[in-house]
């Protein structure tokens, strides 16, 4: 088969580097991609979101199946585009993909299926919404409709800063049109945990369990990110939790987005909090997270590309997946300044060490200038290593991380500990 890979990011190169294990595949390609993907795949330069040039390329060139794996294109319709044009893709159909794209949405299938989840309102005028803060609990968290880049999301201490909220998203236009409704909706604290499910529009076959860190310093200070690091399994996985999060979250959503004709074919996100009230639902994505995608896939055995296929036909009740015992970190080495502005184009040393030490160096914001590789983006590298158990794996990413050196880079130094 020749197959092409939608987008640039990590995520993509360790979706690239497993499907490149595929005996199925022939030909890889991946557009963008990036430094990293450019030895695994061919890399052709289409921005993700350039929607008809992604189509023309797959007719020119007879792409057998395209697996589209960031937010932008899913929501845009990329998914549906492919359908018509009979090229197997996998991935949501823009419908199905409002369980992302709108959080509104979102919420209107947890609470329709009965999956747990904080309280909210939805609003689409900044009269009501204001009102509504100016009495509401506090701490509230304040969230743009839309895709915002995971910046739409603030958790609110104070009135004014709800008020501010609002005013920012709903006024000011601080994400544009992604920011003219808003959820606004109960705080809730506890640790986190992202479960990623495989589904066919029917079957759910949860992966295993992975855990991010979204702030950008140590001690989950600083602003938000990407995600600065992944440790899979999550550091408060339970077999109870796992059973709960499968019959009471994942399949629940499945069923309800089916119910509504919009059967969800591809990767379901759930992003969990385990709060003192038991498991709540953060919210759904439509697509493999990243970087949970990097420990995730590190421990996939079983062949990545029979399991999208499965997906596309619906017979993944006929799959079962096996896993890595072993526990995965990644630790993301980024440029200095992110989240906020950095420089680009630096000189990156010392992968091949990092590689030769064991570790799978999944690319992010790199690219080839001339024979040089250099950064191109906020998060650069994510440094990905197995081991017997969490401190071991922990050990290995870091002591991998050590080798790879590019003027102002910073990683965060407490990714998996409790
Ligand atoms: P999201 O963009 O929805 O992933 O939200 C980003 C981060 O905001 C999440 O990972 C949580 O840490 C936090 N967050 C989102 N919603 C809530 C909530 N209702 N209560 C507390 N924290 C939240
Ligand atoms: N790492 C968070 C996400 O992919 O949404």
């Amino acid at each position: 088969m020749k197959v092409l890979v939608v987008g640039g990011g990590g995520r993509e190169h360790a979706i690239v580097w497993k499907l490149s294990q595929s005996p199925l595949i022939e030909a890889l390609y991946c557009a963008p991609g990036n430094g990293g993907i450019a030895s695994l795949a061919t890399c052709v330069p289409i921005a993700a979101t350039d929607l008809d040039g992604i189509c023309g390329f797959v007719s020119e060139n007879k792409m057998d199946f395209v697996v589209v794996a960031p937010d932008d294109p899913l929501a845009m319709g990329l998914v549906d585009r492919l359908m018509q044009m009979g090229v197997p893709a996998f991935g949501p159909t823009q419908a199905a993909a409002r369980i992302e794209a709108s959080k509104a949405f979102g919420k209107d299938v947890m609470q329709a299926a009965g999956i747990p989840t904080a309280a909210y309102r939805v609003f689409d005028k900044p009269e009501e919404a204001l009102a509504y803060v100016s009495a509401c609990p506090i701490p509230t968290v304040v969230k743009a409709d839309g895709l915002a880049l995971g910046k739409g999301v603030v958790i609110c201490h104070t009135r004014q800063e709800a008020r501010n909220a609002v005013i920012a998203c709903m006024e000011q236009g601080t994400f544009g049109d992604s920011g003219k409704k808003v959820v606004i909706e109960e705080c809730l604290t506890g640790p986190e945990m992202t479960v990623l499910a495989f589904s066919d529009g029917k079957t759910v076959l949860p992966m295993v369990s992975s855990q991010d860190h979204k702030r950008a310093l140590d001690g989950d200070m600083g602003p938000n990110t990407g995600g600065m690091g992944t440790v899979s399994p999550a550091l408060h996985e339970t077999p109870d939790n796992m059973a709960f999060i499968r019959e009471r979250v994942l399949q629940p959503c499945i069923d309800e987005l089916a119910r509504r004709g919009c059967p969800f074919k591809g990767v379901l996100y759930a992003g969990l909090m385990l709060t003192p009230d038991g498991v709540k639902v953060i919210e759904f994505n439509a697509r493999f997270g990243d970087p949970e995608a990097q420990v995730v896939l590190a421990r996939l055995e079983t062949d990545l590309m029979e399991v999208f296929r499965a997906c596309v036909d619906g017979t993944l009740d006929r799959m079962t997946l096996q896993w890595k015992k072993q526990t995965a970190v990644c630790v993301v080495m980024a440029s200095g300044g992110y989240p906020g502005s950095y420089q680009k184009g630096l000189p990156i040393e010392g992968i091949a060490q990092a590689e030769q030490d064991g570790a799978c160096v999944f690319h992010a914001g790199t690219r080839w200038e001339g024979d040089t590789l250099v950064t191109a983006g906020g998060r650069v590298l994510g440094v990905t290593a197995l081991g017997a158990d969490i401190a071991g794996a922990r050990q290995a990413a870091y002591r991998a991380a050590g080798h790879i050196h590019f003027e102002g880079v910073y990683m965060r130094s407490d990714i998996a500990v409790r």
